[in-house]
């Protein structure tokens, strides 16, 4: 035995290829029931893709790099389930291209951020978070209040995410820049909540909640503020943890 464990030893191609065989096999294991298990990520009733202001609030997000400073992943620890609300689920993050659980939090987690402030807190916070927070170190944003929302592509936006598997339906990209107009400014001319609900909320497929109103509080323009604060206000909120049943999904 100890000889033929010499041939081995001598020879590293022989080891190389002897090693990717050990650790194949080890992949394997971990990695091909994943693709067989109905529960890799189990179904959470009340979730739905982003609508497409909430999806242009996300964007804006990840354009200004909140995640280098927020996470957005409760872990299932005592203190972060204390400080945050319920540990985040897989299903909650389904349709999220590219996710955002964030490595550093210098800022508190957001996962549930959604109801915690009013849309008037998180206008001043976001124009002046020491307004708000006088000891926070996180940078002001008010350019966002002033810039308005260019949400020309917003169609080709909801179509590339239903490519690679969110179920954005053709009416639901056709209607993108309405749907987009009515939830940010729903007393607007040519705004159609009923359609709108349809689509997102409780009327649709998904039977979950969408809310519509102007966000940032200045009715004569969707300004970016309108859409990073949409997406804010929805985050952790679309599951109800009061009729979750915990014990179904963990095994
Ligand atoms: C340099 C790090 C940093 C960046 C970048 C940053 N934040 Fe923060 N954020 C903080 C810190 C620190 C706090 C805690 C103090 C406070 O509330 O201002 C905070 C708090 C918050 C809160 C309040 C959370 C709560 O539960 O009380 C929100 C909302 C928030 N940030 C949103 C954002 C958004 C949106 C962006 C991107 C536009 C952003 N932050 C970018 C550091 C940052």
């Amino acid at each position: 035995m100890s000889n033929k464990h010499a041939i081995i030893e001598k020879n590293s191609i022989l080891m190389v290829v002897l090693i990717l065989i050990v650790v194949s096999i080890g992949g394997l294991v971990q990695i091909v029931p994943l693709f067989f298990l109905k529960s890799t990520i189990e179904k959470v009733e009340g979730m739905r893709p982003y609508t497409p202001l909430e999806l242009s609030g996300r964007n804006i997000y990840i354009r200004e790099g909140c995640y280098l400073c927020h996470s957005q992943m409760i872990r299932a620890l005592r203190d972060e389930v204390e400080r945050y609300g319920h540990y985040s689920l897989a299903a909650e993050s389904m349709y999220d291209h590219p996710f955002q659980w964030g490595s550093k939090r210098t800022g508190p987690d957001l996962a549930r951020l959604g109801n915690k402030y009013s849309d008037e807190w998180h206008v001043q916070h976001l124009i002046n978070p020491r307004d708000v927070v006088p000891a926070s170190v996180m940078p002001g944003y008010s350019f966002l209040a002033k810039t308005k929302l260019d949400y020309s592509n917003i169609g080709n936006h909801l179509k590339t995410n239903a490519t690679v598997g969110v179920p954005y339906s053709e009416a639901m990209i056709k209607n993108a820049k309405k749907d987009l107009e009515s939830q940010a400014n729903p007393d607007g001319d040519d705004s159609d909540t009923d359609a709108l609900e349809e689509r997102y909320g409780p009327d649709s497929s998904f039977k979950t909640k969408v809310v519509y109103r102007d966000f940032d509080g200045n009715a004569k323009m969707i300004s970016e503020m309108d859409a990073l604060i949409s997406y804010l206000q929805m985050l952790g909120t679309l599951v109800d943890f009061t009729k979750f049943n915990e014990k179904a999904t963990i095994r």
